[in-house]
């Protein structure tokens, strides 16, 4: 397979054929998700939640995305890696939003950054396209926001709201972002902006009307259980074969069976019978 791009990305919506995007945080997954085949690898500032057990991803900080997002780009060779911006490292201003994009690409290695919000943040868009790197927008329930929104709120309910975000994933396409993450949007709604975008739409919690689909790969897996938000579908109990496959080691660690044999290394019995 091909190294994804930010051009396979617009031939596939053009093909309608769907874009996968799960997270990564690490070098060891990100192998296996390039392996198993997807199209994106994204470096969340979910890692707050999942990786670091924040409540909520406000406390992330350019050192996790670019410590995180290096590793994960050793380990993807096709997958592409979008690398999530975290809270206040481009709202302050259009300067550090170029500045601190071009640390998460020359030091985390990615080869795309995400960005939440739409018309405040296209000046900060613009810039960071203008100096070479591609921006993937992220509209719906912006979880930096989340003390804005007051709580995990499905958004674009209303008409007002609706109006508001086909009118802020327009202005992210025309500000030059490559794709559009949708997350906790109506499936119909979701539908028609992907239809009104040239560039592909990824949705979490969004419907299937969307370009591709993306989400936590704790949460597709089965690895974790603090909050599961309606729009998971649990793909596999990665977490129950983890915890009893320890619960295994532990009981052949007490009951002498682990290590065995064949896990020992050798030495001559005439230098062990000098050492008594
Ligand atoms: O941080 C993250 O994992 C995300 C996805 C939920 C889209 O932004």
């Amino acid at each position: 397979m091909a190294k994804n791009t930010v051009l396979s990305a617009r031939t596939q919506k053009e093909e309608n054929h769907k874009i996968t995007m799960v997270t990564a945080y690490d070098y060891s997954t990100a192998k296996l998700m390039d392996q198993a085949g997807v199209n994106m690898i994204l470096v969340g500032d979910s890692l707050g939640n999942v990786m670091l057990g924040y409540e909520d991803t406000i406390s992330v900080t350019m050192e996790d995305m670019i410590h995180h997002g290096a590793a994960v780009a050793r380990g993807a060779k096709d997958a592409m890696v979008v690398i999530d911006m975290p809270f206040m490292s481009y709202q302050t201003s259009v300067y550090d939003a170029v500045v601190n994009a071009g640390r998460l690409m020359k030091e985390g290695r990615g080869n795309a950054v995400k960005l939440e919000g739409g018309v405040e943040v296209c000046p900060q868009i613009k810039a960071i396209v203008a100096a070479g790197i591609p921006v993937c927008a992220h509209l719906g329930l912006t979880p930096q926001s989340i003390n804005a929104f007051g709580g995990h709120k499905v958004q674009g309910k209303t008409e007002a709201a609706a109006k508001k975000l086909i009118a802020d994933a327009k202005a992210v396409q025309e500000a030059g972002a490559f794709a559009v993450v949708l997350e906790c949007v109506p499936a119909k709604l979701a539908e028609h902006i992907t239809k009104e975008l040239e560039i592909p739409t990824i949705g979490i919690g969004a419907g299937a009307g969307c370009d591709g689909q993306v989400l936590v790969y704790q949460d597709l897996l089965g690895m974790f259980s603090d909050f599961t938000p309606k729009f998971v579908k649990r793909f596999a109990n990665v977490g129950e074969l983890m915890t009893e496959g320890v619960k295994k080691y532990i009981e052949e660690v007490e009951n002498g069976t682990f290590p065995a044999k064949e896990h020992e290394y050798a030495i001559d019995e005439d230098i062990i019978g000098r050492l008594y």
